[in-house]
């Protein structure tokens, strides 16, 4: 357990902004719409779901990408119970969580049902089994006894974030994939390009969401 706690301060229409990384959480522009760029086409998804499809995420934050990815489940028919696990070191305060969520009014009945029961850990949300592990990634990850069908590689910038890139981690991302999984970021920076091929993915350059010209998506052959 890392044990700190996520500071923020507020920006534009509501954006929160780690004080620590000195960085958004998620784009200023329409944090919803990146996210289905990136992190859901970006892993072929909703195509790919299939029962006991799992998804594993580095860096939880608001909750965003989750929220997104389970009303995107339930859209497509399925009926099953979705694995989402994902890796934070500074989780963010409840009511932190909820005032960043309401830029996403699309997202609310989700967001409220997810806030009214989130304590931290694992979290029982019905159609989505949720478990957030508490700690540095470069450590509780290894640890982990998982496989993941899909990955969302969601540091801050690599710029800023650099720990959340390196090579070692990248290796332990591909050691918990499953075969034929994949793994996507809204970055294309060519270290972490270079760290995924390094670990085994096949990489490509796709293009990115608003302002970033290109991202990376990921497979593990
Ligand atoms: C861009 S934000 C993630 C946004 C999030 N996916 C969402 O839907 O709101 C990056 C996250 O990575 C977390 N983080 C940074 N360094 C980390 C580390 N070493 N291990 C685990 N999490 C880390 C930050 O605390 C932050 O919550």
């Amino acid at each position: 357990m890392s044990g700190q706690q996520a500071n923020l301060t507020w920006k534009d229409g509501g954006v929160p902004v780690s004080e620590r990384f000195d960085d958004p959480y998620f784009s200023l522009q329409n944090g919803l719409a990146e996210t289905r760029h990136v992190f859901l086409d970006g892993n072929g998804l909703p195509d790919r779901f299939c029962q006991g499809f799992h998804i594993a995420e580095l860096g939880f934050g608001t909750g965003l990408n989750m929220l997104a990815t389970w009303a995107l489940w339930e859209q497509s028919g399925q009926t099953g119970v979705l694995h989402f696990t994902s890796f934070e070191a500074f989780p963010m305060a409840k009511p932190d969580m909820a005032q960043a969520l309401e830029a996403f009014p699309e997202l609310a009945p989700r967001s409220e049902r997810f806030l009214a029961v989130w304590q931290g850990g694992v979290c029982d949300l019905g159609t989505l089994r949720l478990e957030v592990i508490e700690g540095d990634a470069r450590l509780t990850l290894p640890a982990w006894a998982g496989q993941a069908d899909a990955w969302f590689l969601d540091g801050f910038s690599p710029a800023k974030n650099p720990e959340l890139w390196e090579n070692q981690l990248m290796a332990s991302v591909a050691q918990h994939t499953a075969q034929g999984g994949t793994a996507a970021t809204y970055t294309a920076a060519g270290f972490v390009r270079r760290g995924l091929e390094a670990a085994g993915f096949t990489v490509e350059r796709t293009p990115g969401y608003g302002r970033k010209r290109h991202m990376t998506r990921a497979v593990l052959p």
